[in-house]
């Protein structure tokens, strides 16, 4: 951890069904409903995965769920409420200590049991949910009678008071001191709200339910009323109180805690926690620039806005506050809090977004804190050892997720498949433990650094118990009217959709293969829209029962429609070919990811060069199409569990570099990013004798500036990313084209003399041989 146990900071979020977006008629708002999703999920228990990736990484960490003693999670919730504990029983450890974010952990263990369970309704995870939330009922019960606490309905491991100071008149700050600190105290009760409330969603727990609604009542009274019997009580608590609240670094970050009250308002109809959830609104700094567009996650030295919020905002304490205004939006129908959704979203995606799917790192001249955002465009200067944070990956799933079931923009899901498949799969660790969870915190970015796996008791470790136990609730989803079925992503599974009558049986080993295979049990019509990923370059293709479907026209990022009458039996194939994509820092060209198909490659092993990145020149490898797989980077060998292994040779010195999917979890030293060097320009192995210089696109372009590096600069792609960014080439001559024109613009630019233009053009004229496929 990159600051001492005790006193590190935290991060966020939680789990998410709203109320309004739960899946498939479960009981769900019974009020408003302003503005319910056109496209819904489906429970949990109505899709089961199958074999493959997903479901490797989930049964281990339903194995720690199954074995790990969940009266470990009451101790410090039983002494809180005066109960005695059994002997010999232990705290988890880690940030459930005793310290001062205890029983964030309780909760998201209550979700990952709740969700281990609803797929194949093994007792184990029931039995133990159910033994939890009774106890939990009892500690509720137990401290309003014994504890003559400020408002009745009070549920935590820590004491009532340490929530009650994060507001007036004493406004804690986050700290290690028992007495006067606090540490995200609504965080924690969001975890554990949020807990409950998936357990009753997931196993249909009453009383889970009725705990909730209690501790939301406790809410509503801690966040009007307030801490009635301090000395310095001043009246109820203002927007201004609030505000400062939120704004407050740690001590004011509260998860997703908005999201919870608002589904329990659609639950209960009770208005006051709509209320509450409103409470939440961070209106000071961040709510009224994201309605208005104006990103301010980092802002200059001298121009922070608020009271109480620093330069860089913390990534996981913002991001899960749109899931909740997502809730918000989903309660009343008010607008505000859906643009401000998704206007947030695209400040994160792609201006902050690695490869990889995480946020944040530092940058030159910033603090050394790697959990804050980094500021806008910047990839490659905000590489660091502890990079992106595990949570906010988690978190911007949920969110993107959620948009989608408002705004049906297939790019949305391209992000979730990204995150899902490399950040969130890469978290666990590919060995068994019923210990430990063996998941990430950080997943460093710096070349050659592997990554650490446990988190017993850490913000990570709890949404990563949760990460693994719900793979199956994007795979689908349906419209509201029941007339469509979306297919978001490739994952063996199967949907039982007894509602409609079809139940959908997906066969795949997607993402170590490229096909799926859906089986159709049901009669009748049904629009079924198949995902066609934003990474798709050579072709999407189709067959119903064997006969090929129209789809030459789809389009990347965009669903293909096969509306007609279903009759059982019925089969759809899918093919969607990988390839070798290289994608570029948005800062800096010549820092550069690899990507196969949606998987990001990471090469393995410590690089030597002077930069610390590995340096690979591959331009000499390329044929006319352009095809990074015929040479540059070639898939050598696959695991025993069919996952590709690849093999890059670099032609200037012929040593090998080899590469692997980024999901494989284990202490190797891997490279997310490597630096592009190919410093002449070459067609096949003959060199032009003119060097591949750069065109100026003013990169970077930072928002904020970063010490030592200016802003707008010169840097930009050189000559042949711009030619090659046009293959596949049909035909030489087409070849040749492409390089006049690219060297026409780059003489207009000053970057070529004429000269040069004619020695590269008369080469390129002359690469025919070389160049052939
Ligand atoms: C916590 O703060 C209080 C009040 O400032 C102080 O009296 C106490 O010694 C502190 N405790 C620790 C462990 O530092
Ligand atoms: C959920 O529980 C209620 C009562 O506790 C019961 O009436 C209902 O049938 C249950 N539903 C399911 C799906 O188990
Ligand atoms: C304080 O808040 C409570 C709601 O919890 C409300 O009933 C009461 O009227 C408020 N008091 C004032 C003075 O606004
Ligand atoms: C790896 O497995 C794929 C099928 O999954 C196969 O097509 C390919 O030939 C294999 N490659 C090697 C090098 O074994
Ligand atoms: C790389 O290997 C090839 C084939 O063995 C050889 O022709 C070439 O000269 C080597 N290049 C270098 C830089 O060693
Ligand atoms: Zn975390």
């Amino acid at each position: 951890m990159w600051l001492p146990k005790a006193f590190a900071a935290v991060a966020l979020l939680t789990a998410g069904r709203v109320a309004a977006s739960q899946g498939g008629g479960s009981s769900t708002s019974s009020t408003s409903a302003a503005a319910d999703p056109s496209v819904r999920p489906f429970r949990l228990d109505q899709v089961r995965l199958g074999d493959g990736l997903l479901q490797e990484k989930r049964d281990r960490i339903k194995a720690f769920l199954q074995v790990y003693d969940e009266r470990r999670f009451l101790v410090l919730f039983n002494n809180v409420a005066g109960r005695r504990n059994p002997s010999g029983v232990t705290p988890p450890g880690g940030w459930e200590d005793g310290g001062l974010l205890s029983g964030h952990w309780t909760g998201h263990f209550m979700s990952a049991l709740s969700q281990a369970y609803a797929e194949k309704k093994e007792d184990v995870f029931k039995a133990k949910l159910d033994w939890m939330v009774a106890e939990l009922a009892a500690c509720q019960e137990a401290y309003t009678a014994g504890k003559n606490p400020t408002h009745p309905g009070y549920l935590g491991a820590l004491p009532e008071d340490t929530v009650l100071r994060a507001g007036p008149p004493r406004f804690a700050l986050y700290g290690a001191n028992a007495t006067t600190n606090t540490w995200a105290p609504w965080y924690t009760q969001h975890k554990i709200v949020r807990g409950l409330l998936d357990a009753h969603y997931n196993t249909n727990s009453s009383e889970a339910l009725r705990v909730a609604v209690k501790m939301a009542e406790w809410a509503h009274l801690a966040l009007t009323i307030g801490d009635k019997n301090h000395p310095s009580y001043a009246g109820n608590l203002t927007r201004s109180d609030l505000n400062y609240m939120w704004d407050t670094y740690i001590a004011g970050e509260f998860g997703g805690a908005n999201e919870v009250y608002a589904e329990i308002y659609g639950l209960t109809g009770d208005r006051r926690h709509l209320e509450t959830s409103q409470a939440f609104d961070n209106r000071e700094s961040l709510f009224g620039a994201s309605v208005e567009n104006r990103d301010i996650l980092v802002v200059p030295q001298g121009k922070v806005p608020g009271r109480r919020r620093g330069q860089r905002l913390h990534a996981n304490t913002h991001i899960p506050q749109f899931l909740g205004y997502m809730r918000v939006y989903e309660q009343s129908g008010e607008t505000d809090y859906l643009t401000s959704a998704k206007n947030f979203y695209d400040w994160i995606v792609p201006h902050r977004e690695f490869a990889s799917g995480g946020i944040g790192g530092v940058y030159p001249g910033s603090d050394t804190n790697p959990e804050l955002f980094q500021n806008r465009d910047n990839i490659a200067n905000a590489i660091s050892g502890n990079g992106a944070e595990t949570c906010t990956t988690y978190n911007t799933l949920k969110l993107a997720r959620n948009l989608f079931l408002h705004v049906h923009d297939a790019s949305y899901m391209d992000h979730y498949e990204r995150g899902l498949l490399n950040m969130i799969t890469g978290s666990r660790a590919d060995t068994n433990s019923v210990a430990d969870p063996q998941v990430t915190y950080f997943q460093p970015l710096s070349p050659g650094t592997s990554r650490e796996y446990d988190n017993t008791g850490t913000c990570c470790g709890g949404t990563g118990m949760e990460s693994h136990t719900k793979y199956q609730e994007t795979i689908y989803f349906r419209s509201d009217d029941a007339s469509a079925l979306w297919v978001n992503l490739y994952i063996s599974s199967t949907l039982d959709w007894a509602e409609k009558g079809f139940s959908i049986k997906q066969e795949t080993n997607f993402p170590r293969g490229d096909t799926s295979r859906f089986t159709v049990t049901g009669d009748g019509q049904l629009d079924i829209k198949l995902r066609v990923p934003g990474w798709i370059r050579k072709g999407f293709y189709i067959t119903v029962n064997g006969e090929s479907q129209p789809v030459e026209d789809a389009q990347p990022s965009t669903y293909f429609s096969l509306n007609r009458a279903w009759t059982t039996g019925d089969v759809v194939e899918v093919r969607m070919p990988f390839s070798i994509r290289i994608e570029r820092a948005l800062d800096r060209p010549d820092t550069q990811s690899i990507l196969w198909g949606p998987i990001v490659v990471q090469t393995v092993g410590t690089p030597q060069a002077n930069s610390g990145f590995w340096e690979l020149s591959l331009y000499k490898k390329l044929k006319l199409d352009g095809d990074y797989s015929r040479g540059a980077i070639v898939r050598t060998s696959n695991t025993t569990t069919g996952d590709p292994l690849f093999t890059i040779v670099n032609p200037s010195n012929n040593e090998t570099v080899d590469a692997r999917p980024y999901y494989i979890s284990n202490d190797v030293p891997v490279s997310t990013y490597f630096r592009r060097v190919e410093p002449a320009v070459v067609f096949g192995n003959i060199d032009t004798g003119v060097s591949n210089r750069k065109r100026n696109d003013g990169l970077p372009k930072y928002d904020v500036p970063v010490s030592g590096v200016a802003s707008p600069g010169t840097d930009g792609p050189t000559f042949l990313d711009v030619v090659w960014d046009q293959a596949p080439f049909a035909t030489h001559a087409d070849f040749v084209g492409a390089v006049g024109s690219v060297l026409d613009s780059f003489v207009a630019a000053g970057v070529y003399s004429g000269s040069e233009k004619d020695t590269i053009l008369a080469v390129a004229g002359e690469a025919e041989e070389e160049l052939k496929l």
